[in-house]
């Protein structure tokens, strides 16, 4: 196939087939997606609707407040359309991830570590006060980055696993995935459950405080606006430690290279089918290691072995 906009190859992810010990789990590869993610698919919807309803008009700067990988994809979509692109993140996201928007023409705006990801929505509120000049994507609030996930992602689950499926599990960052996905699978067979991953001790929907922890992409610090509680049956905290052991072990025993909130989401559903061994689960794969080189998930690798360097 041909496409003549990057954005055009968004979607339409493998479905992967992993037996993690006894179980079998159906994960979708969203590392596939162009620029690494899954928030590819809400960049593109969100970006392509807004140049089609003339909301995101030629000169304007596309503004968002983001972990990270969100910046990304609209950096992307940004290059791709001819926008420029300004991103607001905490400066504890991944070096990885400033110097790849950089690379993408994008604009980084750091906010202070203890403020989380909530920081940087409020300064990006603060500036978008003074400057009509920006189209504010707004993930958090906006219900597009639902429907890319229900007409998208959701669809993609139901129909790579034939709806063999008893339960969905996935890390919460905006909560799109989660609702998106949620509402398609819900509404083919009410008795699917949702089950929510989130950081040990740092989970929004227990009630939890903002904390700094390394599963990058999710337990943002608050619940999203778009997030609702009571679609979800059950929660599962996953600590950095378990997060990170899965995705080594998925690189290792698999040759799959995923990034700590796709080690959470495993660690989340071996637990769960190890309560549940008759359930069929599926999740989801956010993005790839590349993006964490800098963080634990590297730290300590020990296979590495020196014979006759020369430099220091
Ligand atoms: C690595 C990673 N994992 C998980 C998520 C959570 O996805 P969602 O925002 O749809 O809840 C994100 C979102 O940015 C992410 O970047």
């Amino acid at each position: 196939m041909i496409f003549d906009n990057v954005l055009k190859c968004v979607g339409n992810t493998p479905c992967l087939a992993l037996k993690l010990g006894k179980n079998l789990i159906h994960a979708k590869a969203e590392f596939m997606n162009p620029s690494g993610s899954v928030k590819d698919r809400v960049a593109a919807r969100i970006i392509d609707l807004a140049i089609n309803d003339g909301s995101l008009r030629p000169g304007m700067c596309i503004a968002e407040a983001s972990s990270g990988n969100m910046g990304i994809s609209l950096a992307m979509a940004g290059a791709a359309c001819g926008y420029d692109v300004t991103i607001y993140m905490c400066e504890t996201a991944s070096v990885e991830r400033r110097n790849i928007m950089r690379m993408l023409g994008a604009n980084v705006i750091l906010t202070p570590a203890h403020q989380s990801v909530g920081g940087a929505v409020e300064a990006l509120r603060v500036d978008a006060a003074s400057d009509p000049n920006l189209f504010l994507v707004n993930q958090f609030g906006n219900k597009e980055n639902i429907l890319a996930h229900y007409n998208g992602t959701g669809k993609e689950i139901w129909e790579d696993t034939g709806g063999n499926i008893d339960c969905f599990i996935n890390g919460i960052g905006s909560g799109g995935t989660m609702m998106g996905v949620g509402t398609y699978l819900r509404e083919r067979n009410p008795d699917i459950r949702l089950i929510a991953v989130e950081p040990k001790g740092a989970a929004s929907l227990l009630g939890h405080k903002p904390k700094l922890h390394s599963i990058e992409g999710i337990g943002d610090g608050f619940l999203p606006d778009i997030v609702k509680p009571e679609y979800i049956d059950a929660i599962q905290e996953i600590s950095d430690a378990q997060a990170i052991e899965y995705a080594r072990k998925l690189a290792r025993d698999k040759g799959i290279f995923i990034g700590m909130s796709a080690g959470a989401n495993l660690a989340a559903a071996e637990i769960v089918m190890n309560e549940h061994p008759d359930w069929r689960i599926a999740t989801i794969l956010p993005d790839r290691a590349e993006r964490y080189f800098s963080t634990q998930l590297f730290a300590g690798q020990p296979n590495i072995v020196s014979k006759g360097r020369t430099a220091a």
